[in-house]
């Protein structure tokens, strides 16, 4: 998939529901060294469901960041999520060569994506033959375009070049495979909690072989902790990350 790690000049961008983050690595020998990480919390609402509700205020909040973090690069990779954009399914084919499908995979996606093809990029990884002759592993990756352009362009107007586009669930296994041998025969989950979505990528001998994004997060806890004790969005968040509030203390009462 859009795998384009490290890089001269370029820095990922993580643009969550709840909170922007910025990350730039240097590739070093055997690895890569964090040399920059900054996050921004977004008022609530801007995003929701993965979708881009309030554009204006999105690009006004980058382009603050940007400030604040003094980011100078800007070429930026982003990452996509979200049940109703993005699907990622493994799936068995025909064997054939990367060319071939190249040319046939809109017509082999089609029964998957549960979008009109034409609405959607597709893109695939080879992921090696199957038991069965003939038969090959195809990791199958469909975005929408309305979502990807939505994305691509509140970066463009914050003054950042977009020059990857990849999958959430896709970077997870990416930190993954960088930072942990493979351990043979094993199944790992990787699991991302944000405000509004949970990636889960189970990879097994340095491959996917589940992805799924669900729109449960840690926004529920927030929303509870709202109405309990009627607080304030900013309030609650501060309650839920350990901070005495407003005569609530983060500690269960004792009993
Ligand atoms: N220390 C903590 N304890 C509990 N919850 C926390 C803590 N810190 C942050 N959170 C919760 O995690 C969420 C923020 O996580 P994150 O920044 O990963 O979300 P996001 O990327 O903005 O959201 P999403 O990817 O779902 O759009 C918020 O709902 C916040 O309340
Ligand atoms: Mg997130």
């Amino acid at each position: 998939m859009h795998m384009f790690f490290g890089g001269k000049g370029l820095f990922g961008l993580d643009i969550g529901s709840s909170c922007i983050k910025a990350v730039q690595l240097r590739e070093k020998r055997g690895g890569y060294e964090l040399e920059f990480f900054e996050t921004f919390q977004l008022p609530p609402e801007l995003i929701v469901d993965g979708s881009i509700i309030d554009s204006i205020r999105l690009v006004e909040a980058l382009k603050q960041f940007i400030k604040k973090a003094r980011i100078r690069t800007k070429n930026v990779a982003i990452g996509l999520a979200g049940h109703t954009s993005v699907i990622i399914k493994r799936i068995s084919l025909p064997e054939m060569s990367e060319e071939e499908l190249e040319e046939s995979i809109k017509f082999e996606a089609e029964q998957y994506v549960p979008f009109d093809i034409e609405d959607v990029n597709v893109d695939f990884q080879i992921l090696g033959p199957k038991e069965e002759p003939g038969q090959m592993d195809v990791m199958l990756a469909a975005v929408k375009k309305d979502v990807v352009n939505e994305y691509v362009s509140v970066v463009r107007e914050a003054g950042l070049r977009p020059v990857v586009v990849d999958v959430d669930a896709f970077a997870l296994s990416n930190m993954h495979e960088i930072n942990y041998d493979i351990e043979p025969g094993r199944n790992i989950a990787l699991v991302n909690v944000g405000a509004h979505t949970i990636n889960l990528n189970v990879v097994k001998n340095g491959m996917s072989v589940f992805t799924r994004d669900s729109s449960i997060g840690a926004s529920g806890v927030t929303e509870a902790l709202q109405k309990e004790f009627h607080l304030s969005y900013e309030i609650s968040e501060r309650l839920q990350r350990g901070e005495a509030v407003e005569n609530v203390s983060p500690r269960a009462p004792s009993r």
